[in-house]
């Protein structure tokens, strides 16, 4: 996701912590909102000693495979990469900077998690090299479901997170079921059908901005309710 994905799935999160959890992160976070720290692992990828948390955004396989059926990529990936900053909050050990840091790469990648294409395919860069125009300018899928999409709803992040669909209890409870890999195989399947949803050079505008507008609010939502369940559950 850009900048107002992330920021909104940070603020969902924050809406749903135990009063524990808020503690421990705001000690952490020395007061910081999660919306305000979503962005971090964004902002440090022009530095170049932090290049190797590159391919921790996103994780790439055949739609018709299983991520527990390939092997893993030797730089990492999304997936290793949210473990690993759990692993590193989790850790007594940990020294305050580092809890602090994987911590603000966590709330990051678990919102990646929920961008489809962020469970995309190697050959295409996740819908990078599939260009399209959006409203009459050069862009592409990959970029439509970052940020074109979300910037199409005109509203902050405090807006757009107080503009989801009301949820009940039960049906929160249900989203923040399953384990990390179920959550991958459940953005994998709604990659296939953003794959499907294009023609390559295609014009997008109203009507395909419409058409998914509540699939990219849901994303969002789930984005956030299940950040705050990991977090939840870390602390
Ligand atoms: N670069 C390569 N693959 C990518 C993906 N799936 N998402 C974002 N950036 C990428
Ligand atoms: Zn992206
Ligand atoms: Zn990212």
């Amino acid at each position: 996701w850009g900048k107002t994905g992330h920021r909104t799935v940070g603020e969902v999160a924050s809406q749903h912590l135990t009063g524990k959890a808020k503690r421990a992160i705001k000690e952490i976070l020395k007061g910081e909102s999660l919306a305000l720290v979503s962005n971090y692992a964004d902002d440090i990828k022009s530095d170049r000693s932090y290049s190797k948390f590159g391919p921790w955004h996103y994780v790439n396989f055949p739609m018709d495979k299983k991520y527990t059926d390939v092997v893993p990529s030797t730089y990492g990936d999304l997936v290793k990469g949210i473990e690993t900053c759990i692993a590193i909050v989790k850790d007594e050990n940990s020294s305050e900077e580092d809890k602090a840091f994987y911590l603000k790469m966590l709330v990051h990648f678990i919102g990646d998690l929920h961008q489809p294409l962020h469970v995309g395919r190697e050959e295409d860069r996740g819908g990078n090299n599939i260009q399209l125009q959006w409203f009459g300018k050069g862009t592409n899928l990959h970029r439509v479901w970052d940020s074109n999409l979300i910037d199409e709803f005109g509203m902050s992040y405090t807006e757009l997170a107080g503009n989801l669909h009301s949820l009940s209890k039960k049906e929160r409870k249900a989203i923040q079921e399953g384990d990390l890999y179920d959550w991958v195989e459940e953005s994998q399947e709604l990659a296939k059908e953003v794959y499907g949803s294009v023609e390559v050079g295609e014009k997008l505008g109203y009507e395909y901005s419409y058409k998914y507008t509540n699939t990219v609010r849901m994303q969002l939502q789930k984005g956030g309710l299940r950040l705050a369940k990991v977090l939840n559950d870390l602390f």
